[in-house]
């Protein structure tokens, strides 16, 4: 396919009121209650500032991305891997039976090109969640929203947007692991039994050229930054109600970037996180991490007109974001908060949550320590010190009420993610709270974060940094049931 040019694309978009050259991120119900919906893992086309980029996505037949489903329905999904490349999808918020959570040898073999798998499993919880490969491929975008909405709030008078939030690279994710790690040796394969297996410890001091200066993924700089495949020069605008009531879905399927969600004028609070409801947060501006998800409710002015939401690259001045505008009102370009770097994402917001459905009060059976540590002097990343393929597993109990007391003792954050289940912030800082439900949890440097839940879904489940290139070098464990 040869790639659009930008004056082409732009020309072709407003003859068409800004309809995009790639198809939109739209989220499909599935078909009638009972019917399997059918996932396909495929490639496609974007347009990343007038250049044409191969990427992977889930997509439905007739073309949507994603799926939306209702609480109380059975999730009942077909998955084909209509790619060259092995893969498999991993469905982040749902708790699912050990066996169908798309985490590769967990025990699901990847599926090969032409393999389908046949999910089935009930869906209890609503809430805003996603499902992406569990490997590099993430980083090719192969991630799509998966709503499951409550029949509660059907009758609710208010429009929702789902934005899911990426950061994207022209290179392969081989080589811009092969860039941190400091070594020229391909990843092994897409096997998670691989990952880190090399240890991480080979030459790496030349890497980057910089006399021992931290540098991460994101010091390597992605190309763009999307929401919803589409950049800040371009981006997808949704019309909504003047004065109406809008709930935004909102999603980082990042693989290294966290994000400030600024509403600006519009500001709103914040009602769920990871799908979880929390009791509601005024603001204008709100941390998401990589895996985590944010919904926000927000009235839309009484007045005609068009309002950019931004996401803020956390401590750089990339942004990408869309546009809310009016039936009527001419869409402008949207113009970035102008902010030299927006400050690093920390823990105040997270401080402050209430779960609205907290756990029942119970002393912890089992605390596990849980140290986050690592080095970027050869790029390994560990917990209790120990890389992926060397380390032992967290053992539980079924029925028990467990505690991760979890210490990031390195220089980089780490958005920590359990499977199979939601946990409950009970502590940050030292300081015991009873904070919101979540499936992910941010740990800045120096940070100490105590997560609880009940043991109730038997199996090994992976816990792990939801940065990508983290966990790739070593920092994943299982959560094991003995
Ligand atoms: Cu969103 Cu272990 O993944
Ligand atoms: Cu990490």
């Amino acid at each position: 396919m040869n790639p659009i040019s930008r004056r082409q694309f732009l020309a072709s978009a407003a003859a068409c009121g800004l309809a995009s050259a790639v198809p939109p991120l739209i989220v499909s119900s599935a078909s009638a209650a009972g019917s399997r919906s059918l996932l396909r893992a495929e490639t496609r086309i974007l347009d990343i500032g007038g250049r044409a980029a191969t990427v992977l996505g889930l997509v439905q037949p007739g073309g949507a991305q994603g799926l939306s489903l209702t609480a109380g329905q059975d999730f009942q999904v077909r998955l084909e891997n209509a790619l060259d490349a092995p893969t498999l999808i991993h469905w982040h918020g749902l708790i699912p039976p050990f066996g169908q959570d798309g985490v590769p040898d967990l025990p699901q073999p990847l599926l090969k090109p032409g393999e389908g798998f046949d999910y089935a499993f009930p869906l209890d919880t609503p809430g805003t969640h996603w499902m992406h490969a569990h490997t590099l491929q993430e980083q090719q975008l192969l991630a799509a929203p998966l709503i499951v909405s409550d029949p509660e709030e059907a009758g609710l008078d208010e429009q929702e947007i789902v934005v899911l939030l990426h950061d994207f690279s022209f290179k392969a994710p081989e080589e811009l692991l092969a860039g941190l790690t400091g070594t020229s040796a391909p990843m092994p394969g897409h096997d998670m039994s691989g990952m880190g297996a090399n240890g991480g410890h080979g030459a790496s001091s030349g890497g980057h050229g910089s006399g021992g200066m931290a540098m991460d993924i994101n010091d390597i700089e992605y190309d763009a930054y999307l929401a919803n495949d589409r950049t800040l020069d371009d981006p997808e605008v949704f019309r909504v109600e003047a004065n109406g009531s809008v709930r935004l879905r909102l999603i980082n399927g990042a693989t290294a970037t966290a994000f400030w969600i600024d509403t600006g004028s519009l500001g709103g609070e914040a009602i769920a996180v990871d799908g979880n409801a929390v009791a509601p947060v005024r603001g204008s501006r709100f941390p998401l991490g990589m895996g985590q998800r944010l919904d926000i409710r927000l009235r839309v002015p009484k007045e005609e007109g068009a309002w950019p939401v931004l996401a803020l690259r956390e401590g750089a001045v990339q942004q990408t974001g869309f546009l809310l505008a009016t039936r009527q009102a001419a869409v402008r370009r949207v113009a970035p908060t102008g902010e030299a770097a927006a400050a690093p994402l920390d823990l105040s917001f997270e401080a402050g949550l209430r779960a609205a459905a907290p756990l029942p009060d119970r002393r912890a059976d089992r605390n596990h320590p849980v140290l986050l540590g690592g080095n970027m002097e050869g790029y390994v990343w560990t917990i209790n010190g120990k890389a992926w393929g060397e380390h032992q597993a967290l053992q539980i109990r079924e029925g028990e009420r467990v505690e991760l007391v979890m210490r990031n003792a390195s220089m980089m954050a780490h958005p920590m993610h359990l499977h199979g289940h939601h946990f409950q912030v009970v502590a940050v800082n030292g300081r015991r709270i009873g904070g919101a439900r979540r499936d992910t949890v941010w740990l800045p440097p120096q940070a100490e974060v105590t997560v609880a839940f009940d043991a109730s879904n038997p199996g090994t489940w992976a816990f792990h940094c939801h940065q990508l290139y983290h966990m790739a070098t070593g920092m994943m464990i299982v959560v094991e049931y003995v």
